[in-house]
């Protein structure tokens, strides 16, 4: 097998969705007309999205013992990811995020990260061989800041860039994470809660970016949703919009961003920033034009040619 390029340390989540006419009270049992199962977690989600644009990728996770982290792993092989790195705990169960969604699109969830918060540094350290090799770590905020912060500096150590989603928002962030971030990406309510600069318009993105630049990362993403993305350096900040589109589910739209800058950070890395920037707005802009996370993310064959050029 190929070495990877792309290493994303980071989470696995089973979402257990359950479609309900309205959503139930304390102590209230109610009957649901459809239930399903999909693959999330932010990690595994950003490794899957670079996975279908055709890298090479390795995802370092713990899974619990138990059939959802058996599926779990067979959904990673299923996709072509290099699972020597995923661990199976019997300390604690799976994540799972069980989601009731009612008629009108309201939903209530609850996360129970498990499996994904028993990895520690010594976990991601036996990793090495596998991040010594690749092109790109990706990390996310979904696992302990402990074993993120063991991930990016072994990227540091091998100069293997490194990208790290801080989501979701967390205002303790260990300022080792920024100052190990060669590229700090976040979307406007992320940028919020890191800086405490109100962010709602491409102006206030710049801001925020500015202060969390001030903090030592390389560079800064602000994601905007249908608004596109904005980069900014010590140099100044450049906005891409996105197209203009009908969003069918934005669930997992992040991802689809993060996972898509992985690839072209890796497979096309004398393209401008401005330009992977575009490209990855695009492939991400896609996915919310179909349903679900993991089954929204298009496949390289999907996709327009100069894409890959
Ligand atoms: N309504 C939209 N129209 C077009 N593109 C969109 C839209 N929403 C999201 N996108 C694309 O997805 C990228 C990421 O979106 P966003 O900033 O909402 O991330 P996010 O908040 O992490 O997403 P989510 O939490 O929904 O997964 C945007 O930069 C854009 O390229
Ligand atoms: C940003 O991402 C978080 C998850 O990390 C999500 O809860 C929040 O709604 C997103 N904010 C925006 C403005 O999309």
């Amino acid at each position: 097998m190929s070495a990877a390029k792309i290493v994303v340390v980071g989470s696995c989540m089973t979402d257990l969705i359950s479609y309900t006419s309205r959503l139930p009270k304390p102590g209230e049992t109610i009957h649901g007309h459809r239930f399903s199962v999909g693959f999330g977690g932010k990690g595994a989600n950003q490794c899957i999205a670079a996975t279908r644009l055709g890298a090479t990728t390795a995802m370092v996770a713990m899974v619990g013992d138990d059939s959802f982290g058996t599926n779990y792993l067979q959904n990673f092989r299923d996709n072509g990811v290099i699972i020597s790195h995923v661990g199976v705990t019997s300390e604690a169960a799976t994540g799972v995020a069980p989601i009731a969604v009612d008629d009108a699109g309201e939903n209530c969830i609850i996360i129970v990260a498990g499996a994904n918060l028993k990895m520690t540094a010594a976990n991601v350290e036996k990793a090495e061989p596998l991040i010594k090799e690749s092109c790109v770590v990706v990390c996310q905020g979904e696992i302990t800041m402990e074993a993120t912060l063991a991930a990016l500096t072994m990227a540091r150590k091998y100069n293997v860039k490194t990208l790290m989603n801080a989501a979701p928002a967390d205002s303790s962030l260990d300022p080792a994470i920024l100052k190990n971030s060669d590229i700090f990406c976040v979307n406007e309510s992320e940028a919020e809660a890191l800086t405490e600069v109100r962010v709602q318009t491409v102006m206030d993105a710049q801001r925020a970016a500015e202060v969390l630049l001030t903090r030592g990362c390389g560079s800064v993403i602000v994601t905007l949703g249908g608004e596109g993305a904005l980069y900014s350096t010590g140099d100044g900040h450049i906005h891409v919009p996105a197209e203009k589109v009908t969003p069918v589910d934005t669930t997992g739209a992040g991802d689809a961003f993060v996972g898509t800058l992985a690839y072209y950070l890796a497979y096309h890395p004398h393209l401008s920033m401005e330009d992977m920037l575009q490209r990855s707005c695009k492939v991400a802009t896609i996915s919310v034009q179909a349903a679900g996370t993991q089954t929204s993310f298009p496949t390289r064959n999907k996709l327009d040619n100069y894409l890959f050029v």
